[in-house]
C-alpha cells in the first residue's frame, strides 16, 4: 500500500472500534502547542457533545494520498497555526506543499473537483492579526479543500493570538457544532458530560511513605532523589546565594536581584540565556482553593490521578501528591478564570440562584468582559462573588461557600499548569561559574474595578515575581514567611511592604517540612536553563551595541561581564603593569544605552557600571536616558534610549557599516523594542542616503539575517 505511517498513532483508515460509527481526525499544524490544545479540545467537545471519539494526529505522521478513501462519515478537523510571512508550522509544511500541489494526485485516481469528494472537514486557523498574513494556512487550505470538491462543516474559525483566541474560539465552535450535528445527522447529548480524569484519594501523606508522594518536586528524580542533569524536565532547586532588592520606590515597585547557587547542580551556561524560574501560589489563593472546595480539612490528604483517555488528556503534573501541594506548586490557581471553565461550573453549584449567575459569566461575553476579564479574578474568587462571599476577606471556613460538588477532576483539566517564568541571565558564567543571577522587577498593577469589587481599588499580583520578592525577604530574615512550619494556621495572608502606602505583597509559605523546597532549614527554588542565541560575538573585536532600559539591562550586564572576564585574562598574560587601556587598544567598543525613570531611584546595578568601565579599559560606553525628572526634549517630550542612538548615530552606523557591529536590543516588545527599531531604520536608511522605509528597512533585514541584530524581548 502507499500508506506511509511513521509514527505509534494509528493510521487514519484504521477500522472503526464498535459501537460507536462516527469518528473524527484533528490535524494540528502546531510549533509551540497551541494549535494541538485547541485540537484535543475539539476532540473532547466531539466526545462530551456527540459520544464520538477522535483521533487527534501530527499531520507530520501521515500520507495523506489517502485523504480521498475516507467514508463521508468521517470528518477530518484542520487546527493550523500561521507563523511569520504566512508559513505553516514545522509539522504541517509537508501536508501543505503536498495539497497546494497543482497536480496533485490521491489514491482514487478521481479527477477535478471530484477529487476529494467524500471528504468533509472543518478548519480552524490560529494567526495574529499584527501580522499582514493573518491566518494565510487555514485560509489556503480551506480555499484548496474546497477546490478539490471537499465539504466543509460550519464556518471556517480564525482566532487572533494577539487579542481574543480564547474568544474566537469559543464564539465559533457552538456554530460548527450545530453544523457538525445537522451534516452528520446525529443528536447533541448522545455523549453527555465526561471526566477526563480519574481521582482516587489515598490517605493523609504522613501514613504514606515519603518517597512515594509528591510535595512540590517537579520530576520523579526529584522524589526519589537520583541523579540526572536538570533541564525542562528536571529543574534543579537551588539555594539562594544572594538576594536584594535593586530599588524600591513607594513600597509600589520594586525590583529584586537574586543569585541562585549552582555549584552542585551539574548545570552551566552562558551570557545571554534565559533562567527558567518555578514559582509557588501565594498562600491566600491555595487556603482560597482548599476552602472553597471544601478541602481545609483535607489539605494532607494525598490523591492519585490518572487518566481516562490518554490520547486526549494527560495528567498535567505529577502525583500522587497532596491537594495543597497540587494548589501550591503545580496548577495555576492564580489565573484569570476562563469563560469556559465558569460555564462547566455551574453545574456544580450549591443553589439554583448562584449557577444562574455563574452560568451569565460563563456564556454572556460581555458579563464576562465586565466581571472577569478587566478585573481577571481568579478561579475560585469569581466563586466566591458569585456565591456571595467576601472574596476581599482571609478565605476560611466561616466566610467562604462551600463547592461540594465539584468534582476533582475539573479543576485538573480546567486549571492549566502552573508554568516557568523565564529571566534574562544578568550574570556572566565566566565570571561566576557558580552563580546565575537574575533581574526581575516586581509585577503589580491595579486592575479594573466590577461590580464584585463595588468600585474598591484592586491589586494584582504577578505570581512569579511576588514569589521572588518573597524568596528574598526570606533570604534577608525580613520576615521570613517562607520558613514557617507551623503548618495550617493562616497568619495574615499579605504581608505589608516597608513603607506603607497599604500595597500588600502575599505570602508564600512552606507548610510542612515535607514540602519539596524546603531543605535543612533553607528554601530552594527550582531552576532551569534555557539556551539562547542571544550572545556576544566571539572576538572582543568586534563593536557592539547593546540598547536595553529597565530590566531590559539583565543580560547586557551579563554581557560585559564576560567581556570584563576576558579582559582580566589578558591584561593579565601581558604580565605586570599591564594596564586595560593599553592593553586593550585594539579591543572594539561597547555601547550600552540605559533607561530608567530617575537616576538616583531606578538606575540598576548603578554602583557597578563605573568598575566595569574602568576594567574595560574605557572601551565601555554607558549612554544613560533618565525619563522623568531629568532633561526633556525642546518639545518637553520625554528622552529615551532610542533619542540617544539618534544622537550619536554619525559614530553608530559607522560601527555597523564599517566594523560589523552587533546590535541588541533587550527588554518591553510592545513599546521600546519598536520605537528603537524604528530610529535604527531610519539612522541606516538616512546612511545610506536614502529613506528609513526603503533603504533603511533593507539594511535592517540584513543585519537580522546575518544574526547580528538580535532581539532578547518580552511583553
Ligand atoms: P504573572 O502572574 O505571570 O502575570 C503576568 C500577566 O499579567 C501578563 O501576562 C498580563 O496578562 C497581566 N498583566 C501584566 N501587567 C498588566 C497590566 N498593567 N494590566 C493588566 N494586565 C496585566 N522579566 C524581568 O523582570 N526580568 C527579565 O530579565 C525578564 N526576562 C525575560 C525574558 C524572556 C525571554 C521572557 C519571555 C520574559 C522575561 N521577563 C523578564 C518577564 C517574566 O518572564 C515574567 O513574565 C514577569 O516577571 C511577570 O511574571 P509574574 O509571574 O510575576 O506575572
Ligand atoms: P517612562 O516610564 O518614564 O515613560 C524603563 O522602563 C524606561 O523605559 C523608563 O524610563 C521608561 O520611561 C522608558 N520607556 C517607556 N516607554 C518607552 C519607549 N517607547 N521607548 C523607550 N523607552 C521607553
Amino acid at each position: 500500500s502507499c500508506y506511509c505511517f511513521r509514527g505509534a498513532i494509528p493510521p487514519l483508515t484504521r477500522p472503526l472500534p464498535p459501537p460507536q460509527n462516527k469518528r473524527c481526525t484533528m490535524f494540528y499544524g502546531s510549533q509551540t502547542g497551541t494549535a494541538e490544545e485547541y485540537a484535543v479540545r475539539l476532540a473532547k467537545e466531539a466526545k462530551s457533545k456527540f459520544g464520538i471519539s477522535s483521533l487527534v494526529c501530527d499531520p507530520e505522521e501521515y500520507d495523506f494520498s489517502r485523504l480521498d478513501a475516507l467514508p463521508s462519515d468521517k470528518v477530518v478537523f484542520f487546527v493550523v497555526a500561521t507563523y511569520g510571512e504566512g508559513e505553516p508550522t514545522d509539522n504541517a509544511q509537508e501536508f501543505m506543499e503536498f495539497i497546494m500541489d497543482p497536480d496533485v494526485e490521491f489514491s482514487q485516481g478521481r479527477e477535478g473537483n471530484e477529487k476529494l469528494e467524500n471528504l468533509r472537514y472543518v478548519v480552524f486557523g490560529l494567526g495574529n492579526r499584527t501580522y499582514e498574513h493573518y491566518n494565510e494556512v487555514a485560509r489556503k487550505i480551506d480555499k484548496r479543500l474546497t477546490e478539490l470538491g471537499a465539504k466543509r462543516i460550519g464556518e471556517r474559525g480564525e482566532g487572533d493570538d494577539d487579542k481574543s483566541m480564547e474568544e474566537d474560539y469559543l464564539s465559533w465552535k457552538d456554530d460548527m457544532w450545530t453544523a457538525f450535528g445537522r451534516d452528520m445527522e446525529i443528536e447533541e447529548g448522545a455523549g453527555g458530560d465526561v471526566a477526563d480524569f480519574a481521582v482516587t484519594e489515598l490517605g493523609n501523606d504522613t501514613e504514606l511513605p515519603v518517597d512515594k508522594i509528591y510535595h512540590g518536586e517537579l520530576s520523579a528524580r526529584a522524589l526519589l532523589g537520583t541523579k540526572g542533569t536538570h533541564d525542562l524536565k528536571n529543574p534543579y532547586l537551588a539555594p539562594i546565594k544572594d538576594a536584594r532588592e535593586l530599588f524600591s520606590v513607594d513600597a509600589e515597585r520594586n525590583c529584586v536581584h537574586v543569585e541562585f547557587d549552582i555549584q552542585d547542580s551539574g548545570m552551566n551556561y552562558q551570557h545571554g540565556d534565559h533562567c527558567g524560574v518555578w514559582p509557588s501560589n501565594p498562600d491566600v489563593e491555595v487556603e482560597r482553593m482548599l476552602c472553597v472546595l471544601g478541602l481545609t480539612e483535607k489539605r494532607h490528604v494525598a490523591v492519585s490521578i490518572e487518566s481516562l483517555d490518554p490520547t486526549l488528556a494527560k495528567v498535567p503534573f505529577p502525583t500522587p501528591a497532596t491537594y495543597e501541594a497540587i494548589f501550591r506548586h503545580y496548577i495555576d490557581i492564580s489565573a484569570t478564570a476562563s469563560r469556559q471553565a465558569l460555564a462547566m461550573f455551574a453545574q456544580f453549584a450549591p443553589t439554583p440562584e448562584i449557577a444562574a449567575r455563574l452560568t451569565r459569566l460563563g456564556t454572556d461575553k460581555e458579563a464576562y468582559h465586565e466581571e472577569v476579564d478587566g478585573p481577571s479574578p481568579k478561579l475560585a474568587e469569581v466563586l466566591q462573588h458569585v456565591a456571595g462571599d467576601d472574596a476581599e476577606a482571609i478565605p476560611n471556613v466561616e466566610n467562604t461557600t462551600v463547592w461540594t460538588q465539584i468534582p476533582f477532576d475539573r479543576i485538573v483539566s480546567s486549571v492549566p499548569r502552573l508554568q516557568p517564568r523565564y529571566y534574562s541571565i544578568s550574570s556572566s558564567s565566566k565570571m561566576y561559574p557558580d552563580s546565575i543571577h537574575i533581574t526581575a522587577v516586581v509585577l503589580k498593577y491595579e486592575s479594573k474595578s466590577s461590580s464584585a469589587h463595588k468600585g474598591k481599588t484592586r491589586w494584582v499580583y504577578g505570581v512569579g515575581t511576588n514569589f521572588i520578592l518573597n524568596v528574598k525577604a526570606a533570604h534577608a530574615g525580613e520576615n521570613a514567611p517562607l520558613m514557617s512550619e507551623k503548618g495550617t494556621s493562616l497568619a495574615p495572608s499579605v504581608v505589608s511592604s516597608t513603607a506603607g502606602t497599604g500595597v500588600n505583597t502575599p505570602t508564600y509559605r512552606i507548610t510542612g517540612p515535607r514540602d519539596a523546597h524546603f531543605r535543612a532549614g533553607s528554601y530552594l527554588v527550582p531552576i532551569h536553563v534555557r539556551r539562547s542565541t542571544f550572545r556576544l560575538p566571539t572576538s572582543p573585536k568586534v563593536p557592539v551595541i547593546m540598547i536595553g532600559p529597565g530590566t531590559g539591562v539583565a543580560p547586557f550586564r551579563g554581557f560585559v561581564q564576560e567581556r570584563l572576564a576576558a579582559a582580566k585574562r589578558t591584561i593579565e598574560k601581558a604580565g605586570p603593569g599591564a594596564t586595560p587601556a593599553e592593553t586593550l587598544k585594539d579591543w572594539a567598543d561597547m555601547y550600552l544605552f540605559y533607561g530608567c525613570r530617575k537616576e538616583d531611584e531606578d538606575f540598576l546595578y548603578r554602583d557597578e557600571w563605573p568598575g566595569y568601565i574602568e576594567g574595560l579599559g574605557g572601551k565601555m560606553h554607558l549612554e544613560t536616558a533618565f525619563s522623568r525628572g531629568g532633561k526633556r526634549k525642546p518639545d518637553g517630550s520625554k528622552i529615551y534610549v532610542q533619542d540617544l542612538v539618534w544622537d550619536l548615530r554619525d559614530t553608530l552606523t559607522k560601527l555597523i557599516l564599517e566594523k560589523r557591529a552587533y546590535i541588541y536590543i533587550c527588554g518591553d516588545a510592545k513599546h521600546m523594542a519598536k520605537s528603537v527599531e524604528e530610529v535604527l531604520m531610519k539612522m541606516l536608511g538616512e546612511a545610506k542616503g536614502g529613506t528609513a522605509e526603503v533603504e533603511g528597512a533593507k539594511e535592517f533585514k540584513l543585519l537580522k539575517e546575518r544574526n547580528r541584530l538580535l532581539l532578547d524581548v518580552w511583553s
